[in-house]
């Protein structure tokens, strides 16, 4: 016993709080891999946004690229449970 609380002082403990009762969803296209990857942040008057990866969604309409993959943003809003997102549509080639 007393190794054991010993070895605890020498590692260190990391604690993190995940809250499990109060949650929003956050929901994409299907077959999207929506949620691939996801991002919070808060701007400057404190409301909460996440962007959201999805690899495979599709918003072009050129052939050549099948599933460019989009970025979703998400305004978190802590009394919808289910959360309202809008695609950026982001393209670098200028079309
Ligand atoms: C998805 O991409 C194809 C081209 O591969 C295009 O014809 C189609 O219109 C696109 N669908 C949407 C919803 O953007
Ligand atoms: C959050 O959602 C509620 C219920 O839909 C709405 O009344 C309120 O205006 C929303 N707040 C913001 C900041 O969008």
């Amino acid at each position: 016993m007393y190794v054991v609380a010993f070895m605890m002082l020498l590692v260190g403990i990391d604690c993190f709080n995940i809250d499990t009762n109060n949650v929003v969803n956050i929901l994409g296209p299907e077959g999207t891999h929506f949620g691939y990857s996801a991002l919070m942040f808060s701007n400057e008057d404190s409301q909460k946004w996440v962007l959201v990866g999805a690899i495979r969604a599709n918003f072009t309409n050129d052939e050549n690229i099948k599933t460019p993959g989009n970025i979703f943003k998400c305004k978190l809003n802590f009394t919808q449970s289910i959360q309202d997102c809008e695609p950026m549509n982001i393209r670098t080639n200028g079309k």
